[in-house]
């Protein structure tokens, strides 16, 4: 196998946590006998300076021509959001990408790790078993409905209108009840149905599609009931699949669960099976430039395009698993630092990961 790789690393820790990534491919590539290469492209703010766009024609064209993406992240200081460097940089770069590939599906992933408890949040008790798949629709809803300001009767107003079709519900849920059927047979589909039509209709079109899925469990639960019960407990869940906008508040608030955004990686694809694959977190200004953050969401997105665009199971296990041993062998970065891990710095952390690939005892 050998596959092209668009590569945009964009903005703040995206700088520093990409390398660290393709680090780690270079070590599995060589472990699993394939080969991929990395195109680089710019995004965000670093391609704002170069061509005064976020998401310039050039970088279209590459990610056209490649067979996926990998994100590092998009996104400057809130304080210099007067900026027109910074002002809509994660909405002209990220929803732009989504939009022109037609990326429907997002997965993120989140689960508890073994020795990393003590970062979490929540009470030992809570974090048994903790591993919930988000299935958040990414292309619809009140993120792409139109968006408006005006005035009326002297008063400054706003609208943003919420849109869903069938066919996209469909799309979304399809991938969940699939995915279920790879881990617990459960679905939690997410909404809001006792107030908004498009959670009435989102609601009738997961019984439909989950009666082509009689081994799988489908439960609606209510948007404010699931942030409850995310937290009084987690380990109820297996996949979550909702819509964008609740998907995206959910899954930062559960991200909190392992103990750190860092952790926890993404997937964006659309029905080809193309995807876009970039940690959950931001660009982390204010941690940039150190050799500080934590590359392990970098990591295991990049393991995620692996298993979802490129087929290779056993290559994605084994960054998981590598990941998994290193955290357990009690290494870990700033973010995730409790007394007794030792605490690594970005690359440092990376060589450990890449040390365990290259021990011949894994996957
Ligand atoms: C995410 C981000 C984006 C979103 C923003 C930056 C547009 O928060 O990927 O979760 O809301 O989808
Ligand atoms: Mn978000």
């Amino acid at each position: 196998m050998s596959k092209n790789i668009a590569v945009l690393a964009g903005d703040g820790i995206g700088q520093e946590v990409m390398p660290q990534a393709l680090k780690v491919l270079d070590a599995i590539q060589k472990k699993f006998s394939f080969s991929l290469q990395y195109h680089q492209g710019l995004i965000g703010g670093a391609a704002y300076d170069e061509f005064g766009e976020h998401f310039p024609q050039a970088t279209k064209a590459l990610c056209q021509q490649c067979d996926g993406i990998l994100l590092g992240s998009v996104g400057g200081p809130i304080n210099e959001a007067h900026l027109p460097k910074w002002k809509n940089c994660e909405v002209n770069a990220l929803l732009a990408l989504r939009k022109l590939f037609e990326l429907s599906t997002n997965l993120r992933p989140v689960r508890m790790y073994t020795g990393l408890e003590a970062s979490s949040p929540l009470r030992l008790e809570r974090l048994i078993d903790v591993d919930i798949l988000f299935v958040r629709e990414l292309v619809g809803d009140i993120y792409f409905g139109e968006h408006k300001r005006f005035i009326e009767a002297g008063k400054r107003v706003a609208t943003d209108q919420a849109y869903y079709d069938e066919t996209q519900i469909i799309t979304v849920a399809r991938q969940a009840f699939d995915a279920a059927k790879l881990r617990g047979h459960k679905v939690t589909s997410v909404d809001k149905a006792n107030v908004l039509d498009t959670s009435k209709l989102w609601r009738e079109v997961l019984m439909e599609v989950g009666r082509d899925y009689p081994d799988v469990e489908l439960n609606h639960m209510l948007v404010d009931n699931c942030a409850m019960q995310l937290l009084l407990n987690p380990s109820q869940f297996d996949v979550i699949v909702t819509a964008n906008l609740f998907g995206d508040i959910l899954s930062d608030l559960a991200s909190a669960i392992p103990g750190s955004l860092g952790l926890l990686p993404s997937a964006s694809l659309n029905l080809k099976g193309f995807g876009l694959y970039e940690p959950s977190g931001g660009s982390a200004p204010d941690i940039a430039g150190k050799n500080i953050a934590n590359p392990i969401a970098q990591i295991l997105s990049s393991a995620m395009m692996l298993r979802y665009s490129f087929a290779q199971e056993q290559a994605a296990n084994a960054i998981e698993q590598a990941v998994n041993r290193s955290l357990q062998a009690g290494y870990c970065t700033q973010d995730i630092y409790v007394e007794g891990r030792q605490c690594l710095g970005t690359e440092e952390m990376t060589e450990k990961i890449i040390e365990e690939i290259n021990n011949p005892s894994l996957g």
